[in-house]
């Protein structure tokens, strides 16, 4: 499977779920960076919506593809949040946030009346956790929280237990989200109970978000090389 022709399928799908006069939300990463081009296309076309970027990358690439946008704190609602994920499991819950942009895409899958996934089919999983749960914490005391963490993945049986700090570049310099925090990846390989492990994470001083979204998808659509499989819950 070629990931990102799957990938750029999923996005045009989610085009169906756009109507005129819609606020949309803007999801971050590659997958979404499709669907950001292909609504700028229809805005061209002629379709009148207003986006909510999740990120500044997605407001850099929404402005260069004349997606007209608005500020979250302009509007009373979002009527669809488009956004992609790292994995997805069949009570579709998911994680989010390799792209390190979990906290806005949390507020605004949570202010959206629907949240659409979009992904390569490869993203959909029978159990979460081999990709590593994105936990956005506070610079400050960030090695404390960390080993928080570590205790909540041992609590709610995960099958590992590493908590790494994200960095980049040559420099290994920590990466800073667009909300001025630390990202550390929490390396459970498989998470025995999702729900148990989010309230555990929700509940510790330092973390600002955590990457599981639980109860926000209504649909998912799973892109293949050759068209797509949607799923409503
Ligand atoms: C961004 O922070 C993430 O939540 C992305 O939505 C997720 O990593 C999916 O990215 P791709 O569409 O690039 O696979």
């Amino acid at each position: 499977m070629n990931p990102d022709i799957a990938k750029q399928n999923a996005a045009i799908a989610a085009l169906d779920y756009i109507e005129d006069g819609m606020v949309v939300g803007l999801g971050t990463g590659s997958t979404s960076a499709h669907f950001v081009r292909a609504l700028g296309e229809r805005v061209h076309a002629g379709l009148k919506v207003k986006g909510v970027p999740t990120s500044e990358a997605t407001r850099t690439l929404a402005e260069q593809v004349g997606v007209p946008l608005v500020e979250i704190s302009q509007v009373s609602r979002i009527d669809v949040d488009v956004d992609g994920a790292d994995e997805i499991d069949p009570a579709f819950r998911l994680i989010k946030g390799g792209g390190g942009a979990l906290l806005r895409e949390k507020i605004v899958a949570a202010a959206s009346a629907r949240m659409v996934v979009i992904a390569d089919a490869g993203k959909w999983v029978e159990r979460l956790g081999a990709f590593p749960l994105p936990v956005e914490v506070t610079r400050f005391g960030f090695a404390l929280t960390a080993a928080r963490v570590r205790e909540a993945l041992l609590a709610t049986n995960c099958a590992g237990d590493e908590v790494s700090l994200r960095t980049s570049g040559k420099a290994n310099e920590p990466v800073i989200t667009d909300g001025g925090n630390y990202i550390l990846d929490a390396h459970a390989k498989a998470i025995a109970d999702p729900d148990a492990l989010a309230s555990a994470l929700n509940q510790i001083a330092g973390v600002v978000e955590h990457g599981l979204f639980i109860g926000l998808a209504g649909t998912v659509i799973l892109g293949r090389e050759a068209g797509v499989d949607v799923r409503e819950k």
